[in-house]
This record gives C-alpha cells, structure tokens and sequence, in this order.
C-alpha cells in the first residue's frame, strides 16, 4: 500500500492532537509527521493514544526553522501539509506581539517556501474567522467578508492567509483555507474562555469576565471542526476558503453560568474585570460553502457536549494540575493581576 506523508505542524496543541488521534486509527495509508514546538500550549501527553502507531513519527521543533523543515520534506518525502502550528491566544498577543509575528506568519511562510519547492500537492492552512474582524449584532462571516483583522493574534493569521493565497495565486501551489469559531473540548489549554471558568470554579476562584460579559463567540465541538478540516483537505477546491461553524452564538456571560449551574458553584464565584483592549464584540459564521459543496454539517450538540467537557475536566485533574503548575501561573498574575 502506497502511504501519504503528511507534515502536520502544531499537532502537539488541542486541535491538532484531537486531529492526529482521531485520524491515525483511521488512515493507516498515511504516514503523519508531527512537528511542534513544545510552547507552553503543546503538550505530548495528548497525543498518548497514538504515539506508538507505526506510522507516526513526531519531531520538537520550530516551523520558523527553514533547514528543519527543508530537511522534513526530503527526508519523509512530504507531498501534504496541514499547519495548526501557531501562538493562539489573543491576551497574550495582547501582552506581547513578537512570537506571534514569528510562528504565525514566518512559520507559516517557511511552510509555504518549503512545499514550493518540494512540490507539494495540497496544502491546508488552518486559519480563524477572527481574520475577518468583529461584527455588529446583525450579520455572519462569510467567506468574501473583508478581512479586518483586530488583535495581533488576528493580524498575524491573516498575514498567513494572504500569503498562502498568494503562493495559490503566483506558484499554482494547491493551497486551501479554514477558517473555524470558536472551539470547545477536551484537552483545551486552561488561557482561553470555557476552561479557564472550568478550572476556577472547580477551584473556588473568581471567574473573571471581560467587560459587561455580552460578546458574542460562536461555539463549535474540536471533533466538528477536525472532520471538516478532514474533508477540506481530501476534497477542497485549491484557490478557495471554507468558513466552519456550527452556528451557535453564546454570550460569553451565558456560558460562564452554564459552568458554575453545571459544578454547583454560586454565581458570587463570577467576578467583572477590566475589557479585553479592543475587545471584538461579535463573531459568528455562515457555513453554508463547506455544506452546499462539500457536504459537511455539524453534528455535535452543544449543551450535552458542554457538559461532557466539563465532565472530562472534573474527570482529569491530573492532566491540568499538570498544565497550570508552571508558566500558566506567571502568565495567570500578569494578565489577572492575582493568583
Ligand atoms: P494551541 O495553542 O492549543 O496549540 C498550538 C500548538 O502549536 C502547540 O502544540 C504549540 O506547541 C505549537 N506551536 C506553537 N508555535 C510553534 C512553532 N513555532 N513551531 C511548531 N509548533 C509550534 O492552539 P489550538 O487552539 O489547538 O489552535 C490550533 C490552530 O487552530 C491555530 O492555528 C489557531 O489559530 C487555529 N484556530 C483555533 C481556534 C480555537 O478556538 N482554538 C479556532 C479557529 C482556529
Ligand atoms: O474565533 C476563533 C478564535 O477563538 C481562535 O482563533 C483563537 O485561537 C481562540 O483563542 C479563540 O479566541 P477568543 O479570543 O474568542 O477566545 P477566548 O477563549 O480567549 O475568549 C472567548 C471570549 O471570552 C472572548 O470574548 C473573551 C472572553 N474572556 C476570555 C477569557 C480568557 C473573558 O471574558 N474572560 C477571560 O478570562
């Protein structure tokens, strides 16, 4: 049986491990590089139920890193590419933009260089419908939404998506895009929205919510996207953009007490701090593209699936005892200004 290589980067972070393990017991026709990192946000010990599949190999290492990545090519002979690989939270964008310009744009670059001239057959960059700004309280993304980046984060991806759609444009490289909401699951880095509430209330601690708590995020299960990226990857058109959700806007305030109805905790617990800077109001999607032609829909349902999240956090102490115990509390004073 003849394999695919494929080079999936950042596969060590909670969307991309949730990808290779759900994808490798499937597909022993391909053989899957991971290349990652190891920031703070990358984390092996996701990748637990794969990583003595025969046809994985995983590699620490940085996607800015041209030589690496010239030598992955040759070496496994990479024909595909799928790049999770980025700095993913805008706080700490917010804190810092640097890192951000150099994973997400000239690691993406890099990528991009290196399956030119390796002549790679499909490459799929995984990008955010934060590229396409904040809306007001009517309207949904769509793929020909002027791209109107806000945060660094934000800027930095669309870069990527520029230059990915340039490469398409000016090499024929067969380049598609992503661009998901918001997701939720098992295995999320405790920074962002639901574990972080998770966490603090199983804690004890405040939750503390940005502003007045009304902006809007639209939520969709890693497992919903992954088969989406999946299916855009085997059968998305080179040139094009798919915009993935699952159409389900939530307050942010709404889901914080969803958490603290579900563990039992007071909504005392809920704390008001200072705004996010530039703090984007609303997002949410029209995904009508990936379901009128590919044919994806989600199928995941968000209260149960909520409640399966919380469930796994409540189930795997361990696993963010782990997580939070380092740098987390360092991050955690500087952007919380307490413990
Ligand atoms: P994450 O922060 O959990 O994981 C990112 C992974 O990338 C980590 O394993 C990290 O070690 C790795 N990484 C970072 N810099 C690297 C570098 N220079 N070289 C190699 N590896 C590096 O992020 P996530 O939430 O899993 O997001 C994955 C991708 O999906 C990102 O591109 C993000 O922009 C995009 N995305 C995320 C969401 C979301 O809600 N989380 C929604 C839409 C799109
Ligand atoms: O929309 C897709 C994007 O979703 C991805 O591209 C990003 O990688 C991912 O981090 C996420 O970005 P957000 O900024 O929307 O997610 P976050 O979980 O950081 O915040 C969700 C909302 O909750 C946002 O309105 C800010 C608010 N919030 C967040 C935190 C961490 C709070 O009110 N308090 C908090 O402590």
């Amino acid at each position: 049986m003849s394999q695919k290589s494929i080079l999936i980067t950042g596969g060590a972070g909670f969307i991309g491990s949730n990808f290779i393990n759900n994808l490798l017991p499937q597909h022993d026709d391909w053989f899957v590089v991971n290349l990652d990192k190891l920031t703070y946000a990358g984390n092996l010990e996701n990748l637990k139920p794969v990583e003595s599949y025969k046809n994985y190999s995983f590699v620490k290492g940085d996607i800015a890193n041209r030589e690496l990545v010239d030598y992955l090519f040759a070496k496994y002979n990479i024909k595909y590419v799928i790049n999770f690989a980025a700095e993913s939270h805008v706080d700490r964008s917010i804190l810092g933009s640097e890192v951000f310009f150099r994973t997400n744009v000239i690691g993406a670059n890099v990528l991009l260089e290196a399956a030119r001239r390796h002549g790679a057959e499909k490459f799929l960059q995984v990008s955010t419908d934060e590229v396409y700004g904040s809306l007001g309280p009517e309207g949904l993304f769509t793929e020909s939404t002027p791209l109107s980046p806000n945060s660094p984060y934000s800027s930095s991806k669309a870069a990527a998506d520029m230059m990915a759609l340039a490469f398409h444009h000016t090499y024929g490289l067969p380049v598609v895009i992503t661009r998901c909401s918001n997701n939720y699951g098992p295995y999320q880095f405790p920074e962002k929205l639901i574990p972080l509430m998770i966490i603090n209330a199983l804690n004890n601690k405040k939750l503390p919510v940005y502003g007045d708590g009304l902006n809007v995020r639209d939520w969709i299960h890693v497992a919903d996207h992954n088969r989406a990226v999946e299916l855009v990857f085997e059968k998305g058109k080179p040139g094009e953009v798919y915009n993935i959700g699952a159409s389900r806007e939530m307050k942010n305030i709404e889901i914080v007490k969803l958490i603290l109805k579900k563990l039992n905790k007071s909504e005392d617990l809920i704390e008001y701090v200072k705004d996010r800077p530039g703090h984007d109001r609303r997002y949410a999607i029209d995904s009508s593209k990936i379901q009128n032609e590919l044919g994806w829909k989600p199928e995941i349902e968000f209260e149960t699936a909520l409640d399966n999240t919380i469930d796994w956090y409540v189930e795997n102490k361990s696993w963010w005892e782990r997580v939070i115990s380092g740098e987390y509390q360092k991050y955690y004073k500087t952007q919380y200004g307490s413990d």
